[in-house]
């Protein structure tokens, strides 16, 4: 082969290499847009029917008839399931200060992630 031939030929490997890279990357950005939510959505519908109605209204039946406190309905559509874990980790002055287990609030978050219209 002549020079310009390998030339050639480093380029178009080098296209594909970096055609095979851009793929690679728009799949990985793909999947870092819909971040899995870890935790059992289900048991925390069941903590919160069991938590957190004396304040909240917890499920889209309810929807504005809960008390002072937000509808979760309300928090998952301006919530991130991340905003929502940290809220649940620190105290709050109006919410009583629950300790909960991990796997607990990762199912509370789950739970109202998933109140979310889609
Ligand atoms: C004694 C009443 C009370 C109880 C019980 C209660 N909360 Fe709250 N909660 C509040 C109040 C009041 C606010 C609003 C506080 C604020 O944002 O200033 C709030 C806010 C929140 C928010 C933030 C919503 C948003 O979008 O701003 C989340 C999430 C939340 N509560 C989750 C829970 C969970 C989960 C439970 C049950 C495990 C629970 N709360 C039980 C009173 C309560």
């Amino acid at each position: 082969m002549t020079l310009t031939r390998w030339a050639y030929f480093i380029l178009i490997v080098a296209l594909i290499l970096s055609a095979l890279l851009f793929v690679r990357m728009h799949v990985a950005a793909a999947q870092g847009a819909t971040p899995a939510v870890k935790g059992d959505a289900e048991a925390g519908r069941h903590m919160a029917q069991a938590w957190c109605t004396e304040c909240h209204s917890v499920q889209w039946e309810t929807a504005g008839t809960g008390k002072f406190a937000p509808d979760f309905t309300v928090a998952a559509g301006r919530r991130s399931a991340r905003w929502l874990h940290a809220f649940l980790r620190r105290p709050h002055v109006k919410m009583p200060d629950f300790e909960f287990e991990p796997d607990a609030a990762d199912n509370l978050v789950a739970y109202i992630v998933s109140l979310k219209r889609r």
